[in-house]
């Protein structure tokens, strides 16, 4: 089924409309504890919908919290004609969709994203899943939202660091799609943000996830393109989990960008001027992640485990330059040594 993604500025009069003209029988809303104080009162079209609360944060992305609104969806007696919208960041649009695919074998539901991380990534793309014995998005399934309103209207509350997050995953997308919108989103200032120039950016930022995605929905090629910057970000966030110090996936992956810029300027002459603005940005921006060399083998050997890999070779999706990517580049180990090296000098 396609997705629809919908943009708007009032976010009320497009899911309203959308409710009204789709008779359903019964409508649930699924915020965390978080947007339900946050985001919920901004929706008065959700006035008489039954309110699914779950606690906030990936901690609460497990089989239990389904169970729960599971049965919170069977206590109001919800049918194949009922509605599920999932309200909040990328932790409810995973686990909503999840619930609402597999209940009753799949219930229509919407997304609507409270956070950057969640508008550019999460709930766009038909990923759902939570996590299992230890193990992030084990459980899960393919089943796209039928529609995804995204908006900018819920992102003065966020933590700034939530917005960095997010803004990590836009600039991987603008880096796949040209040096025009790469440059373009340079030009960002966090401290003063203009939410119509960031709602613009969004649906550009979409736009890419979609084409990509709309080639390769169940992952079995070219959607690896949308792995740039997770291959070394990965790595960083999972050392910095085992050290007890964990980072924002999104930090992780700016610094993974940084990292996967020097390798594609080293393999594939990434023009150097792309890559020094890319990491003064990140610099300027998420600030470091310190790293020595006694880390390198760590990293080296997480890399070689990553699920992307193939038979423990480090696998990464590289650049020609900004708009012009490649799959599947196999990273040796003398070339990643050299480019953790030269993303300590550049950022750290
Ligand atoms: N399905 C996919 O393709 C996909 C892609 C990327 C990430 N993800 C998943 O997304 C999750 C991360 O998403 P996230 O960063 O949105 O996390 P999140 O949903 O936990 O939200 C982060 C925090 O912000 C709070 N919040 C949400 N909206 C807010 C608002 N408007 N104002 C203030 N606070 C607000 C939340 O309550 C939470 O505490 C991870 O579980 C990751 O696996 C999925
Ligand atoms: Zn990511």
């Amino acid at each position: 089924m396609q997705q629809q993604v919908l943009y708007t500025s009032n976010v009320n009069a497009t899911l309203s409309t959308i409710i009204e003209g789709g008779n359903y029988n019964a409508v649930m809303v699924l915020a965390d504890s978080n947007t339900r104080h946050l985001a919920l009162p901004q929706l008065p079209c959700l006035e008489n919908a039954t309110v699914i609360e779950m606690p906030s944060g990936e901690a609460s992305k497990t089989l239990d919290t389904l169970t729960g609104v599971w049965r919170a969806m069977q206590q109001c007696g919800a049918t194949r004609h009922s509605l599920l919208v999932n309200l909040g960041g990328g932790v409810v649009t995973d686990l909503g969709g999840l619930a609402a695919a597999t209940f009753k074998r799949g219930i229509p539901f919407i997304n609507v994203p409270t956070t950057l991380l969640g508008a550019v990534d999460a709930a766009v793309g038909g990923k759902t899943g939570i996590n299992f014995m230890g193990f992030k998005n084990e459980i899960g399934a393919f089943a796209p939202a039928c529609h995804v309103i995204v908006s900018t209207t819920f992102f003065p509350t966020l933590p700034e660091q939530e917005l960095k997050a997010g803004f990590a995953e836009m600039l991987k997308h603008a880096m796949l799609s040209s040096s025009e919108s790469f440059f373009h989103l340079l030009d960002t200032d966090f401290s003063c943000i203009n939410y119509d120039t960031l709602l613009d950016q969004l649906r550009d930022s979409i736009k890419i996830k979609e084409d990509i995605v709309r080639q390769d929905p169940h992952e079995q090629g070219p959607r690896k393109a949308l792995n740039l910057g997770h291959t070394v970000g990965h790595a960083f966030e999972a050392k910095a989990l085992a050290d007890g110090h964990p980072i924002p996936h999104g930090y992780a992956v700016a610094w993974g960008l940084v990292t996967e810029a020097v390798l594609s300027h080293l393999i594939l002459n990434f023009p150097s001027h792309q890559l020094y603005a890319l990491a003064s940005f990140v610099k300027s921006n998420y600030g470091a992640f310190h790293i020595t060399c006694d880390d390198y083998p760590h990293l080296l050997d997480i890399m070689r485990h990553d699920k992307k890999s193939l038979a423990g070779e480090i696998n990464c999706t590289l650049l020609h330059s900004c708009g012009d990517y490649s799959i599947n580049n196999t990273i040796s180990n003398d070339d990643i040594t050299a480019a953790l090296d030269i993303y300590r000098d550049l950022v750290d």
